[in-house]
């Protein structure tokens, strides 16, 4: 059975940080009922009902509120998001249900809050535990918030809390990443997402990158930056099972699984993306027209393609292969297998793994995964048309 998860976006954030491009708002950027809080859970209320109606009888076996800066509706709306999922769709009895937040926005009593509106795992933006690093990044919370949040995460009864972490900033250190791996551990947390600092275009970290007063990233940098983390997590007792994400064994985000496993998933909120069957869909992107689209009884939905089975394994092989459990050599066509054992060769797939049928990244792979992915699909021979794929 192909598992079905709902992702709720929330977009609203208190402030921007100069690296997001997020489908994400200020208070000052937005203004009507529309794309209040309140409006925004009126008209996710119709998205899920709207869904409901639409994929028919499918048990939600995870939930993900993400953002954008869910923490900022509060507890209350964020109990009733969940509430409306409830009373629309049969809930898996161990679904996962996740959402974002902030550290500056939340408490022990929104944490215990969460926690009685059926929420099983929070994800906290740590980002880093070094106070310059945070300014680059224009985080407005302090080094030590994030880790304060999670333990008040756990004492409230959460048993999954993720922490994400933004290496290789401009000016950090290998000392100050080192520090935030230790804060990380400290915070007792079974989870860990770190992704290195990616300059996206019409950001403001783009046009101070572009103006010369920061460094861009630097990729050898990142490298190095990634092998500290990971042996610092490993050592904890932390694996890694998605080349950016780490968690001790049986900790591992489902719904994010459920997406790079080809999951089948709702999108609810502005801009949010559905997959369903090979079916892509998303909504409009703007808060306001997003409701009043559902406000009048039609659907949000902007656009949407059907993938077609060469870009259906396309996805698959980029997905399958971040992930420690990799990818059945089966899906790869002869000249795609010759490829991968080229990759063991080299020492990007491992050995063991190859000789037993799959494709799995040795460590030095992960650091090269999209080169990987590259050579096994550049090297596949063309499908012919209308054959499809394995
Ligand atoms: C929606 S945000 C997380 C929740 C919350 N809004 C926060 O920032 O604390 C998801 C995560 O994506 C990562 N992220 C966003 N933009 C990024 C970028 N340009 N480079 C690297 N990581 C980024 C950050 O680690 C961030 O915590
Ligand atoms: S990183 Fe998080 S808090 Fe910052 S703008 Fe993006 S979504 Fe908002």
């Amino acid at each position: 059975m192909i598992p079905f998860g709902i992702y709720v976006h929330v977009p609203f954030c208190a402030s921007r940080c100069g690296y997001c491009d997020f489908n994400t708002y200020t208070a000052s950027e937005l203004s009507g009922d529309a794309s209040s809080p309140d409006g925004w859970l009126a008209a996710a209320r119709r998205e899920i009902a709207l869904a409901a109606r639409t994929v028919g009888d499918r048990t939600v076996e995870t939930v993900f509120v993400g953002g954008g800066t869910p923490s900022l509706l509060g507890a209350e709306r964020l109990a009733a998001v969940m509430a409306a999922i409830r009373s629309e769709f049969r809930v898996a009895p161990d679904c996962e249900v996740s959402t974002e937040s902030n550290p500056e926005s939340t408490s022990p009593e929104f944490f215990a809050g969460l926690r009685a509106g059926g929420y099983t795992r929070v994800s906290l933006g740590m980002q880093s535990a070094a106070r310059h690093v945070l300014a680059v990044l224009d985080r407005t919370h302090t080094p030590g918030r994030a880790v304060e949040a999670a333990r008040e995460a756990r004492a409230a009864g959460f048993g999954h809390v993720n922490l994400d972490l933004i290496y290789a900033t401009p000016g950090e250190t290998d000392d100050d990443l080192r520090r935030s791996a230790d804060a990380v551990l400290e915070a007792g947390v079974d989870h860990v997402s770190a992704y290195a600092l990616i300059v996206e275009d019409g950001t403001a970290l783009a046009r101070r990158v572009r103006r010369g007063e920061l460094p861009a990233p630097d990729d050898d940098v990142a490298a190095t930056r990634y092998e500290l983390l990971d042996t610092r997590l490993r050592a904890a007792g932390m694996r890694w099972y998605e080349v950016s994400n780490w968690s001790v064994p049986g900790a591992e985000c489902r719904h994010n699984l459920g997406y790079w496993r080809d999951g089948d998933w709702w999108g609810v909120g502005p801009g949010a993306h559905s997959h369903l069957a090979g079916r892509r869909w998303w909504n409009v992107k703007h808060p306001a027209r997003w409701a009043a689209q559902l406000e009048a009884g039609g659907s949000p939905e902007a656009g949407s393609e059907q993938l077609t089975a060469d870009e259906q394994h396309t996805e698959r092989v980029m997905l399958r292969l971040r992930l420690a459990e990799g990818m059945t050599l089966d899906l790869l066509d002869d000249a795609g297998r010759a490829a991968a054992a080229r990759a063991a060769g080299d020492g990007l797939l491992d050995d063991a793994a190859l000789a037993a049928g799959r494709a799995v990244l040795t460590d030095r792979g992960r650091l090269l995964a999209d080169r990987v992915v590259t050579d096994l699909l550049v090297a596949e021979e063309p499908a012919a048309p209308g054959a499809g794929r394995r």
